[in-house]
């Protein structure tokens, strides 16, 4: 394990000091937030938390990459660019459509602001954030790009490691609402120009000229779409009198925000054991479950992100039971029915979710191949909120990790 995180992990035992946020007491002098300038006591509740929730996908020292292409959050660039708002906004809202959940507890996720401010703040102890050269790079855009020329760019140079607004690429989705509503052209601007440090982006400059790079700005504004709405969280708001879908109830107070299992868990549970076939003793392919459903077979499907994510859109049918909440997984009965994990990224929460089910020695378990994005692009049922924007097609499928590394 490397030094920073050890020194981190070694200092877990102290919690944030300041918990709950800072209420707006008058007179009183401002304290800074966590997330600018973390006392120790602060990074090392971030540096558990982040094991804890994000090290899956962004690495154990927000390197990136450990999953689904998720992105560094130390890299020289994005350290001098990514304000407090910015990550803020990014953790509690997520990209709605990637892999990449919204945790913030009003929206169903699992941290308060402040922990969230934890995490920026260690994130900012292991990498701290470097002061941006004041040059002219920084300055916005007057909006003389031309969104034409800047389509052509843009499917030339980037869409190979992008994708474009209805298919995502390997690379992070730049036509995300949440995305695009969040950042300045500076940060684009910036990104484009200088890269990002220690990945597979490269600096533009020299290779497109400003003009060129403002095209290309004008052409991702030009695809901006609004923010699709937040679905109304069940469990932090009265229940309907009539029970519609939903299989949950209120945690009782004092809990994380991982909803309590209430509802019906197997799916036709009067149905005769689903068969199915995996591959690689661990992964089952889409159709073989969309069979399973079409012919009514007793099966569990459990979804394994955040439940933010599960309220947006789920497989019909499905329960939530978070990849950092495992605990849920002792009320599913474990009599060899079928029990199939889902997530978005697309096969790392769902391992998460089959180790743990195996570690409880359920006979019957496997990771759906592909995720949540491709089950949903073949039309197999889901379950979506009103309002939310289509969701590009997920990126060529990878092939899957025989086991998640821990
Ligand atoms: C299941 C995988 C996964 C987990 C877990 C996850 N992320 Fe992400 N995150 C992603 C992906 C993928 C993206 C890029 C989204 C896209 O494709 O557009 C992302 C994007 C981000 C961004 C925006 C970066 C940028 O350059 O725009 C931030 C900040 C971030 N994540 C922080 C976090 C934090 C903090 C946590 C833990 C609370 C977390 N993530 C948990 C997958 C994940
Ligand atoms: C070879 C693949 C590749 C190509 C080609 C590429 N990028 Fe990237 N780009 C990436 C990756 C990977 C990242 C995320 C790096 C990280 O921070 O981990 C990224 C990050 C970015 C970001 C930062 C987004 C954020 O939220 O942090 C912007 C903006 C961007 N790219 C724009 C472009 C544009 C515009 C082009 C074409 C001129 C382009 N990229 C070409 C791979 C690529």
């Amino acid at each position: 394990m490397s030094r920073p995180l050890l020194v981190f992990l070694l200092l877990t035992s102290l919690a944030c000091a300041r918990t709950p946020p800072r209420a707006p007491v008058a007179a009183a002098p401002q304290l800074p937030a966590p997330a600018e300038s973390p006392t120790l006591a602060e990074a090392a509740k971030g540096a558990q938390l982040f094991q804890k929730y994000c090290a899956l996908c962004h690495g154990k020292l927000a390197e990136g990459y450990a999953a689904d292409n998720a992105p560094s959050m130390v890299s020289r660039t994005f350290r001098e660019t990514a304000t407090t708002e910015f990550l803020r906004t990014s953790i509690a809202r997520g990209r709605p459509g990637t892999a990449m959940a919204a945790y913030a507890q009003e929206v169903g996720g699992p941290l308060s602001a402040t922990d969230i401010d934890c995490i920026i703040g260690y994130t900012r102890r292991i990498a701290p954030p470097q002061p941006a050269p004041p040059t002219v790079a920084l300055l916005e855009t007057k909006g003389f790009g031309a969104v034409g020329r800047g389509q052509t760019l843009y499917m030339t140079h980037c869409a190979s490691c992008h994708g474009w607004s209805t298919q995502r690429g390997t690379a992070l989705h730049l036509f995300n609402p949440q995305l695009l509503a969040s950042v300045k052209d500076s940060f684009l601007r910036y990104a484009i120009q200088n890269g990002r440090p220690g990945t597979k982006m490269e600096p533009w400059t020299g290779k497109l000229t400003p003009q060129q790079i403002d095209d290309v700005i004008a052409y991702l504004r030009s695809m901006a779409t609004s923010v699709p709405p937040s679905p109304p969280v069940p469990w932090h708001a009265p229940l309907p009198v009539a029970p519609t879908t939903t299989a949950f109830a209120a945690p009782p107070l004092g809990l994380e925000s991982a909803p309590v299992l209430t509802g019906p868990i197997v799916i036709n549970p009067n149905g005769k054991q689903a068969d199915l076939k995996m591959k690689d003793e661990r992964i089952v392919p889409m159709q073989e479950v969309a069979d399973a459903l079409k012919n009514k077979r007793r099966i569990v499907i459990v979804d394994a992100r955040a439940p933010s994510d599960f309220l947006r859109l789920h497989v019909t049918g499905a329960v939530s039971v978070p990849y950092y909440d495992p605990k849920e997984l002792d009320k599913i009965p474990n009599d060899g029915t079928w029990v199939i994990a889902y997530c978005a990224c697309p096969h790392h929460a769902s391992g998460v979710i089959v180790d743990e089910l195996r570690k409880r020695q359920f006979k019957n378990t496997a990771v759906l191949d592909e995720g949540i994005f491709a089950w949903q692009h073949a039309k197999h049922p889901v379950v979506e909120a009103p309002q939310q924007a289509p969701t590009p097609a997920p990126p060529p499928p990878v092939a899957p990790p025989a086991h998640v590394p821990k």
